[in-house]
């Protein structure tokens, strides 16, 4: 039996929310309901943040109201604070990610916080699902490198991992936001993270920006991370991450997983269809 190796799909939160163009709803919420179909156990669905700070994430409400649910499928969003903690309580997400970042300069720039400032806030936020019994999911962002503060000692990707840890975090989402990782900056980070938490409770999410995701994904797996996330299409950026493209496109991590002897449970027929549709919402300055 080959191991299996999850991947999940960011393509309509991550991928889309850096869109310039505002895509309907309707638009997503198809996207969404085709992924659905593709064998994944969590898609990223939307991201209840401020609309002054992210207007493409504006319509979560209705995104989360108009999609059709797998069974077996978790439909998680973003939620920074309390107030986007309502909001995805009120849209019956299956589960919330609460982001931290490991540089202060990112955090001031993604969050407008310091990281000790931000942690504050998120605590609640983790405090008030599980007591609603609610799964969360933890980021942390600028893992190897920031934009802001240059490489990212791993030390301090560490100290932001154990502090969601600490709070009830199920899994930590280790975040090359601007996708200038390699595989020996991802090892040595890994390596200090790993201290902390155990592999199973670690996903690599990398965005492509080097076209290094792949490798990075290996160092990943060679260290015993078995969950990698991915956006159809190879969609998006963040948008207080100058320089950042999109994350590492969900089809070429299933190809290449499946190349090593992976087992990824995807209906790739749907992936490539996703992944066409979702490129068509891109507007024309991606073309
Ligand atoms: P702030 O301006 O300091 O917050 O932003 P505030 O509390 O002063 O609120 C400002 C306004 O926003 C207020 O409205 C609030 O009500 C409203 P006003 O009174 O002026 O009319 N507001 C909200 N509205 C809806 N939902 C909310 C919400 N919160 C406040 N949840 C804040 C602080 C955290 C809100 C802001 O910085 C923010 O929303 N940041 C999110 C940025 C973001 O979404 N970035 C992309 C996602 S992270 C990412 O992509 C990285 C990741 O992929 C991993 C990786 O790649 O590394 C996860
Ligand atoms: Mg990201």
């Amino acid at each position: 039996m080959p191991e299996f190796v999850e991947i999940f799909e960011m393509g309509p939160r991550d991928g889309l929310q850096n869109e310039k163009r505002l895509i309907p709803a309707a638009d997503k919420i198809a996207l969404v309901d085709l992924l659905s179909q593709a064998g994944f156990r969590r898609i990223e669905v939307t991201s209840f943040v401020s609309p002054k700070w992210v207007p493409q994430m504006g319509d979560a409400a209705d995104v989360m109201a108009g999609i059709t649910r797998a069974p077996g499928v978790s439909y998680a969003v973003l939620t920074p604070n309390m107030k986007g903690y309502e909001g995805a309580r009120a849209a019956q997400a299956s589960e919330v990610a609460i982001f931290a970042s490991a540089s202060e300069g990112f955090s001031r720039a993604n969050l407008n916080a310091t990281i000790a400032e931000s942690l504050e806030r998120l605590a609640p936020v983790a405090q008030a699902a599980q007591a609603d019994g609610i799964p969360v999911r933890g980021y942390v962002s600028v893992v190897t490198d920031c934009p802001f503060d240059g490489p990212t000692p791993p030390a301090n990707v560490a100290r932001v991992a154990a502090a969601l840890r600490d709070m009830g975090c199920y899994e930590i989402s280790l975040g090359d936001t601007i996708g200038q990782g390699r595989p020996e900056t991802i090892d040595a980070m890994l390596a200090a993270v790993l201290d902390e938490l155990p592999a199973d409770r670690l996903a690599g999410h990398y965005h492509d920006t080097a076209g290094r995701a792949l490798d990075n994904i290996d160092a990943s797996l060679a260290r015993g991370l078995r969950v990698f996330d991915a956006a159809v299409g190879g969609l998006g950026g963040c948008p207080y991450a100058p320089g950042a493209a999109g994350n590492v496109a969900t089809e070429k991590v299933a190809a290449h997983l499946a190349a090593r002897g992976f087992a990824h449970g995807l209906d790739m027929a749907i992936i490539e269809k996703a992944a066409a549709f979702a490129r068509s919402l891109r507007g024309d300055a991606h073309a």
